[in-house]
């Protein structure tokens, strides 16, 4: 069985095609622009191509089984068609919900008339290293809502859902909302990010406004969108779900274990 990782270099597929590998699976194809520079183990066949440029597909699908469609809005429609024209049995997405920025790819797939499985995680908590460099310049965070809670996941864990849902059968027609193990406010993440570094790392409330400033050079338009959210979280926080445990049968990986992970970028 064939299976093509698309985004193989990126955060989740690049993580995918280990857990592929570690899975035991033998027939693992990865899209990448630059196959040298990929690095992808030796046992992945590397194919040159970019979901962006759809030119690329037809040779990098021929013979798939089953692929993960990394989410590119641009050009979803004519990808998942000429998936089906492929044969592809079965597309796993990485998407976010119908309520999301990434609905259209779940309807396009869904349109596609390949079985498929989404993948809909929440915020992710390497989001978080938007911290880091106030955290390595200031060693405080400024920034509004400490109340505001979120259940963030780790990307390796999905990944590692992807892997799970592409290699079991069972899983077509469903989709699969992703969260990590807890919901956590942003005050409790800064303070398990200070525990990681063992050092206490103030939060500095910020009002809304100042908030919407502070994102503005990094985030445009969207960073009044993004604040606007947060302070909703602070008044309706996100449970965790436990799908990724459902699924996989592991404990998520949990915020403070991300940071210690990850404290060289807080460092
Ligand atoms: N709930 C959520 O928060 C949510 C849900 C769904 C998706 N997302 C978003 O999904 C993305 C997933 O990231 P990812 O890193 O796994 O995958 P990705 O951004 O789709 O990128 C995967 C690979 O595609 C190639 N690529 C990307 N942009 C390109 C461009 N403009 N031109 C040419 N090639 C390009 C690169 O490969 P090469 O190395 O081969 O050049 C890259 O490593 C994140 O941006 C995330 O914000 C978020």
């Amino acid at each position: 069985m064939t299976i093509l990782v698309t985004g193989a270099t990126g955060n989740i597929g690049r993580r995918l095609v280990d857990h592929l590998l570690r899975a035991g699976a033998t027939e693992v194809r990865a899209l990448t622009n630059n196959p040298v520079k990929a690095a992808l183990p030796p046992e992945v066949e590397v194919v040159e191509g970019y979901l962006g440029r759809v030119e690329t597909l037809p040779a990098a699908l021929a013979g798939v089984d089953r692929m993960y469609l990394a989410p590119l809005d641009a050009t979803v429609r004519e990808v998942v068609s000429l998936a089906a024209e492929a044969g592809v049995s079965r597309i796993v997405d990485l998407a976010g919900g119908k309520a999301t920025w990434w609905a259209s790819i779940e309807v396009a797939v869904e349109e596609s008339g390949v079985a498929w499985t989404h993948l809909e995680p929440g915020e992710f908590m390497d989001n978080y290293l938007m911290w880091a460099e106030q955290i390595r310049t200031t060693g405080t965070v400024r920034d509004g809502y400490p109340d505001a809670a979120v259940a963030p996941i780790d990307l390796d864990d999905i990944a590692a859902v992807a892997a799970t849902v592409l290699l079991e059968e069972g899983h077509a027609g469903k989709a699969y909302e992703l969260t990590g193990p807890e919901s956590i406010s942003r005050a409790e993440m800064v303070a398990q990010i200070g525990q990681a570094l063992g050092r206490e790392i103030p939060y500095v409330e910020l009002p809304h406004e100042e908030a919407v400033a502070q994102l503005t050079p990094a985030m445009g338009e969207f960073a009044r969108w993004y604040v606007d959210g947060v302070a909703e979280l602070a008044r309706h926080p996100q449970p965790a779900v436990p799908t990724f445990t459902q699924l996989t049968g592991l404990p998520g990986t949990t915020f403070a274990q991300w940071a210690a992970a990850n404290v060289g970028a807080f460092r």
